[in-house]
């Protein structure tokens, strides 16, 4: 069976773009940036992406391209037993965030068409919560389905599963090759729509005010590198995985440089675009930028409604807009990190990518269904913060750890990038990899253990939500270790024969 392959190398580019540019780019970026320095922020934003993020896409990118496999798969060939696990672990992970990620895609889908009059009211909040999520039930309890919430979701893995059924070249790519540029030219009118609105000027103001006392503060620099992570979809088996499509001859480090400041670039255009959004607000409502100023579903779900509530002229139009630049961008994303088990379950058991999509794919819609019941919210919130506190951190300082120190292959993937790419990695892209990376993440480690294990009885502290300490270390070491125990299980499992 040949491999699948990219059909060119704009289509590569733009599927990795795609997986890049999320609802993280949208919802996350400009509160972070915004939080942690204003202007100053770019300071330790630019020094992660050039010593980790890059560097990681250039050595995720190599490991693909050169043993050709899923995350899994490619570890196993550079090293036999010693490192597929962590790409299991990877790709569990991968698993998890898929099932709540469709879930506020499905949101989006809905909102998309609740612009269009303004479904939610004036209480924008009480709508999201109590109407629209059913949320009036005890923490921990679910209740019955939201059919809301079901019917897109079920339309947003019906698309999903469908483009991957398609293949790489025509599924994938084909699909990315439409949604990335509808997405960005959507974004470019909601953009200059924003920065025209009264009172965008104090908004962008807030946003690159520079705090540079911020950035001599440690904690600032870890916000920066675990955005990055995120950011690039890097240390969650994607990119190894997008890569593994590369034909033979095809350049590495720049497409890594491309896909790096492509992500970066609509990060900053979605800094601008909130930020005049949210300036506007704050005029309206006569408040400081800060009252307004917030992330992740609640400026998505509430603060952008009240936004659109406001606006004058075609406001339903710039609402759907928003949403559906939400949707594409969620759902580029989706695909990606649902191919990371689609490939590595294919090539494991040796099943058909059909076969694969239908289980992996199919057991991960169903699990989402948690996501769309009374309650589901508090579940997919817990999961998002400890998934990905950990994701981010352990799994990215493992991965160099074990590339650069254990296995020491830096220098082989180097002469393999070398080959056939533009730039020429030289001894900074070492340095970053073995040295900067790792200490930076270690010391970000160390803080996510000391505050979710060691000061966990400790009273003075509180938990994340102020969830009860059983249920927080539960949560923590759930999304810590079931991954990694189950990755670890995983690759004891033999390969398929018929996987070369
Ligand atoms: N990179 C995506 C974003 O910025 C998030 C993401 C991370 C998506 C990991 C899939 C996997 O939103
Ligand atoms: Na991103």
């Amino acid at each position: 069976m040949n491999r699948q392959q990219w059909g060119s190398r704009a289509g590569f580019i733009l599927a990795a773009v795609g997986s890049a540019v999320g609802l993280g780019n949208i919802w996350r970026f400009p509160y972070v940036a915004y939080e942690n320095g204003g202007g100053a922020f770019f300071i330790p934003y630019l020094f992660a992406l050039l010593t980790a993020g890059i560097p990681i896409l250039i050595m995720e990118f190599t490991i693909g391209h050169k043993y050709r496999g899923s995350a899994p798969l490619s570890f196993f060939r550079m090293s036999g037993k010693k490192a597929e696990w962590l790409g299991w672990w990877a790709v569990f992970v991968s698993f998890v965030i898929s099932t709540y990620y469709a879930v506020i895609i499905a949101w989006a889908m809905r909102y998309t068409i609740f612009s269009f009059g303004q479904a939610w009211g004036e209480d924008t909040e009480g709508f999201l919560f109590t109407e629209f999520l059913q949320l009036d039930v005890a923490p921990g309890e679910t209740g019955g389905i939201v059919w809301g919430v079901f019917i897109p979701l079920v339309l947003v893995w019906v698309i999903t599963l469908g483009i991957l059924v398609a293949g790489v070249k025509k599924g994938i790519e084909y699909a990315n090759r439409i949604f990335i540029p509808t997405l960005v030219i959507l974004f470019l009118i909601i953009v200059i729509r924003a920065v025209t609105l009264e009172g965008a000027g104090l908004g962008l103001t807030a946003f690159f005010e520079p705090n540079f006392e911020n950035i001599m503060d440690p904690a600032v620099w870890v916000a920066a590198y675990g955005h990055i992570f995120f950011s690039l979809s890097i240390a969650f088996a994607i990119m190894i995985t997008y890569s593994s499509y590369l034909p033979k001859k095809s350049d590495i480090t720049n497409n890594a440089f491309i896909t790096g400041f492509a992500n970066s670039g609509f990060e900053l255009l979605a800094g601008i675009g909130v930020f005049a959004a949210l300036g506007y607000m704050a005029t309206q409502l006569d408040v400081p930028v800060s009252e307004v100023a917030t992330a992740g579903v609640g400026l998505a779900f509430v603060v952008f409604p009240q936004i659109i509530n406001q606006l004058p002229g075609l406001n339903g139009i710039f609402g759907a807009l928003f949403f559906l630049s939400l949707t594409l961008a969620g759902l580029t994303s989706l695909m990606s990190i649902t191919e990371t088990y689609v490939a590595g379950l294919s090539e494991k058991l040796g099943i058909s990518r059909n076969k694969a999509v239908l289980f992996g794919g199919g057991l991960a819609a169903l699990i989402s269904i948690l996501f769309a019941t009374q309650g589901g919210l508090f579940f997919l919130d817990a999961a998002d913060y400890y998934i990905n506190q950990f994701g981010v951190a352990a799994i990215g300082l493992i991965e160099v750890i074990m590339i650069a120190w254990i296995l020491r292959k830096t220098g082989v993937l180097q002469n393999h990038a070398n080959l056939t790419s533009d730039i020429h990695l030289g001894g900074w892209w070492k340095v970053c990899l073995g040295v900067v990376t790792p200490i930076v993440l270690g010391y970000m480690m160390f803080g996510l253990i000391t505050q979710n294990v060691l000061q966990q009885f400790d009273n003075d502290t509180g938990n994340y939500e102020g969830y009860t300490d059983e249920f927080a270390l539960t949560m923590f070491l759930a999304s810590a270790g079931a991954a990694f125990v189950i990755g670890i299980i995983v690759s004891l499992i033999k390969w398929s024969r018929s996987t070369p």
